[in-house]
């Protein structure tokens, strides 16, 4: 594809009732009431030139460059300031418009930079271009004194450049931060002459609030903002349409290419998820893909402490099969498995599951959803019937009341975060449950109406207490509950919910959450009118994880909050693709689309399809993986881009059942630390090498298309099919867009997809089939997928994993903006610059009890384990609660964590382990068993 320009339509769209006709050039045009003459003449055709707008953001007025003449009025109005009038006639060309227009073009060029065009990032420079557009052949004065052409550079960030003697002062900078990212970081600053963009107080874009979203340069007219990579390289030539592969919200990409090489990944303006914004990770931190670490030749080694010896793609193949089939002569063909990753495409994920079925002949296939969203699957399919999440994105410029909980957007889920912060903005009530307070809590121009700082563990019974003031107070949506819902179950659930027990006042000693405060949060939530849940892992990753999510469900039924714009549940999905490695048959009890592997009808589907025999039986999960491979039992293991050793709790386990394997094949980008215990290494690919799709957290089937070749030689899918062929099941598909067919083929909820209708469309949420053939933003409309929705009795029970005089507070984790689970990726970029290692947070107080001051070196112990980090002293956290990030494997996070786990999926506890923490001292001898302490200063540079 060649250089895909986006059209810009200078001012944003206006909906709303009615429609206005007007005359641009002699084209008629109607347009909604308020648009802009600017938008409705580029709606007819007719570019006005414009230099400080752009349809991104609200008009401003600031250049005078988009004048326009209008029949009856005097004067020369800014097209991007005036909207249009029914019947207006508006010229945009005359002698007496080119002759201002030339002069502001003039004025500006004087004070800017004449080889800024003739660089290699010039051709960026808007103004240059409207010098032609205008018809400015020269000019005739250059300031030779007093300007702006030695202002100084600011190149504190690592991936973009402001270069101030480029600047026009048009504010397009200042209005994307504050209107689309929502960070408020750049100001202009002084007067007249001496404006000037700033990074807010500070001196330079690294020491300020900025997130390094991009938003900024990528709205600059000029090159005073523009990206190193571009600077370095030159300005791209062509583009491929593509996804990142970070997080569940799934942006769409143009990466921008001169030659082969990857110049800049822009944010596509049509991009169903994020609608041309971006975050860090998507933007910018995209270089690991080339890093000197990549693995691009398959290894092995008969022991792990043989070196790795380099082999050809036919030697590993049939040494991993040769293995694998000696396993299950020895041993029963239960004896090996494997693992899908949610990093990889739902092509790979598909084709992976379907060896495991068909040429390992075992159900033993689980994912890495295991251990962060499978509690939502569970919990949405019990109680509404669909393991998914219920709206689009977009629905939440329709919320009126927000609750977030357990999930920190503006650093898991940036993208959409800021979607979010544009409603509260614009009026949105929000409330904030989650033991931290987090930043959506207080920032700029919000503020949460309530945050619930309950203790971790704590969920469920905040979620009942909240229902239990709905119901008792009268506030539920009785209507809908009658002709929406079971009743039996209904009836069983109210009476459980209104127990005392389950009462604010009765909760408030657990929970840590003052009554009153619970009272007034359930009493806006349940007024909306439309009130939306959004949640992550703090609420999954528990105990009663899958019991949470049923009881968020239960309280967005009772108040009517299922089933329309602005309302629902909403899973904020981890990685990349987990809705779609979840989607594809991933787990052990059930099939693509969520068929259980019991049902013969589902079976036959495939088992016809396949040539093969699926066993009804469900197979092992990861932890029964890993709990056979300790007993014995389990003696091969296949794992698809997943780092266990490090992201699973409780390591030490981890590492022991990895080590009890015979076989244990890694196919990663990178020698990850499972690696470590790995026999063969396959090479896997970089997003930037994959053809296929991504699904996101809102159902969004997105296409990821190869920017270069595999740079390992193989699509992970093949390897995949000729591993099931080497042992013995054929399996060969033409190309990825076949795989597709065949799980449209198979699966009803994907029917209506396949490559050449994503091509068309863009993206499609699914379900999309013949019902829905353009997919389907919003589910549950009429009737819940299972029928009528049901209530799901939810008694809180405490977590075993208690405090105790030995380990006295609660750890919980999260993640950070710049990094990325566990960092493979991340850490080998510039990213590294905003978070080099893991930190524990703990609170003043509980840090002066122990003599810990900030930056000092601590011990964080657990029943399990212990680690070492550098404390931060924060006020986020409540007295007796800290926190910290599981980024860097040498701070190993996860030494610590136990292996408690929901009940229902087995999904671990990585939000509630009781530790210990005190100031680490060389001259302490680590307890028995405990993992040799490793140096946070090693650990930086990890
Ligand atoms: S940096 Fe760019 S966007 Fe910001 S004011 Fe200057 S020219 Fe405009
Ligand atoms: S990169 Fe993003 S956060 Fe930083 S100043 Fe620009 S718009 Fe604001
Ligand atoms: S919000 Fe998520 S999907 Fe979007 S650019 Fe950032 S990491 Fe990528
Ligand atoms: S584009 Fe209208 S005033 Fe600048």
């Amino acid at each position: 594809m060649t250089l895909l320009q986006e059209r810009d339509y200078g001012t944003p769209a206006r909906s709303g009732p009615g429609t206005v006709e007007v005359e641009v050039d002699g084209r008629q045009v109607t347009v909604p009431p308020g648009t802009s003459v600017m938008r409705a003449a580029a709606l007819a055709g007719v570019d006005v030139p414009k230099l400080c707008a752009t349809d991104r953001l609200e008009a401003f007025g600031s250049c005078r460059i988009c004048l326009v003449e209008i029949d009856g009025r005097k004067g020369t109005p800014a097209s991007c300031t005036t909207p249009v009038e029914p019947g207006m006639r508006i010229s945009t060309q005359s002698p007496r418009l080119t002759k201002l227009r030339q002069g502001v073009v003039e004025l500006y060029l004087s004070d800017h930079p004449a080889d800024c065009q003739d660089s290699l990032a010039g051709g960026d420079c808007e103004l240059h271009a409207m010098a032609t557009t205008v018809g400015l052949e020269q000019v005739r004065y250059r300031t030779d004194g007093h300007s702006h052409l030695h202002a100084p550079v600011d190149d504190s960030n690592p991936y973009f450049t402001f270069d101030a003697s480029s600047c026009i002062v048009c504010s397009r900078c200042v209005r994307a931060c504050d209107q689309i990212q929502g960070t408020f970081a750049l100001t202009i600053s002084g007067r007249g002459f001496d404006s000037a963009v700033s990074a807010g107080a500070a001196e330079t874009f690294m020491g300020s609030e900025c997130v390094s979203c991009g938003a900024c340069v990528q709205a600059c007219p000029t090159t005073a903002l523009e990206e190193r990579t571009v600077v370095d390289l030159g300005m791209p030539t062509r583009s491929v349409l593509t996804t990142c592969a970070y997080c569940g919200v799934g942006c769409s990409f143009k990466a921008e290419l001169r030659g082969d090489e990857v110049v800049r990944m822009v944010p596509y303006k049509d991009g169903g998820a994020n609608e041309g914004h971006s975050c860090v990770k998507g933007r910018f931190a995209w270089g690991y893909a080339a890093h000197e670490d990549r693995v691009l030749s398959p290894m092995l080694r008969e022991s792990r402490d043989d070196p790795w010896r380099e082999v050809s793609w036919d030697e590993a193949i049939a040494y991993t099969a040769r293995r694998l089939q000696e396993i299950q002569r020895r041993h029963g063909s239960h004896a090996i498995g494997g693992i899908t990753s949610s990093r990889c495409t739902n092509e790979e994920v598909y084709v992976v599951q379907k060896m495991i079925r068909a040429a390992f002949g075992n159900n033993n296939v689980d994912t890495c959803a295991r251990v962060c969203h499978s509690p939502t699957g569970y919990g949405l399919k019990q109680t509404f019937g669909t393991s998914a999440g219920t709206q689009d994105f977009r629905s939440v410029d329709a919320a009126d009341v927000i609750m977030v909980i357990g999930a920190n957007p503006t650093d898991g889920h940036p993208v959409f975060a800021s979607r979010m912060k544009q409603r509260l903005r614009k009026g949105a009530r929000l409330i904030v449950v989650d033991p931290r307070r987090i930043d959506l809590v207080r920032t700029p121009h919000i503020e949460a109406d309530h945050h619930l700082q309950l203790q971790p563990g704590t969920n469920v019974a905040v979620i009942n207490a909240i229902a239990h003031v709905v119901v008792t107070d009268g506030l539920l949506d009785r209507a809908y509950v009658e002709e929406r819902c079971e009743p039996d179950e209904y009836a069983h659930w109210e009476e459980f919910i209104r127990l005392e027990e389950n009462s604010p006042e009765a909760t408030e000693p657990m929970t840590g959450v003052p009554a009153a405060d619970l009272r007034a949060a359930a009493r806006l939530y349940a007024a909306g009118p439309n009130s939306a849940i959004y949640y992550g892992l703090g609420v999954t990753e528990h105990s009663q994880g899958s019991t949470m999510v049923m009881g968020m469900a239960n309280l967005a039924m009772v108040t009517g909050n299922v089933g329309r714009n602005g309302v629902g549940v909403n899973p904020l999905r981890g990685q990349n693709n987990v809705q779609g490695s979840c989607d594809m048959g991933s787990f052990p009890h059930e099939l693509p689309g969520y068929r259980h592997v019991s049902d013969p009808a589902v079976r036959a589907i495939y088992e016809d399809l396949w040539g093969t025999t699926i066993e009804a039986e469900p197979g092992l999960r990861i932890p029964n993986m890993f709990d056979a491979a300790i007993a014995g039992t389990f003696r091969g293991m296949f794992v698809q881009g997943e780092d266990l050793a490090q992201s699973d709790p409780n390591q030490a386990h981890v590492k022991a059942a990895l080590s009890a394997l015979d076989l244990l094949v890694v196919q990663d980008l990178f020698l990850n630390e499972t690696a470590a215990f790995a026999h063969v290494f396959l090479p896997g690919t970089s997003f930037l090498e994959k053809n296929g799709t991504f699904t996101n957290a809102e159902r969004r089937i997105n296409r990821v298309r190869p920017v270069m070749a595999s740079r390992c030689g193989k699509q992970e899918w093949e390897v995949a099919c000729e591993l099931a062929t080497a042992m013995g099941y054929p399996m060969s598909y033409d190309d990825e867009s076949q795989i597709m067919d065949e799980i449209a083929a198979t699966t009803p909820t994907f029917a209506g997809v396949s490559f050449a209708h994503l091509d068309e469309v863009g993206s499609v949420q699914w379900p999309c089939n013949d019902k829905a053939p353009d997919g389907t933003p919003i589910m549950h409309v009429d009737t819940f997928v299972r029928g009528k929705g049901k209530f799901v009795e939810t008694p809180f029970v405490p977590t075993d994993e208690r405090t105790s005089r030995k380990y006295p507070l609660i750890l919980t984790t999260g993640r950070i903006l710049s990094q990325y689970n566990v960092g493979a990726q991340t850490r080998r970029t510039d990213n590294v610059l905003w978070h080099e290692e893991d930190v524990l947070e703990i609170h003043p107080h509980d840090a002066e009890e122990r003599g810990i001051t900030e930056g000092a070196t601590v011990r964080v112990a657990s029943r399990v384990g212990e680690t070492l980090l550098h404390a931060r002293l924060s006020e986020r956290m409540t007295p007796g609660v800290v926190y910290t990030t599981f980024h860097h494997p040498v701070s190993g996070a996860n030494i610590v964590t136990t292996d408690y786990s929901d009940w229902a999926t087995n999904c671990p506890e990585y939000k509630v382990t009781a530790v210990q923490v005190g100031l680490f001292t060389r001259e302490k001898v680590p307890e028995a068993g405990a993992q040799e302490p490793v140096t946070p200063a090693a650990a930086s540079t990890g």
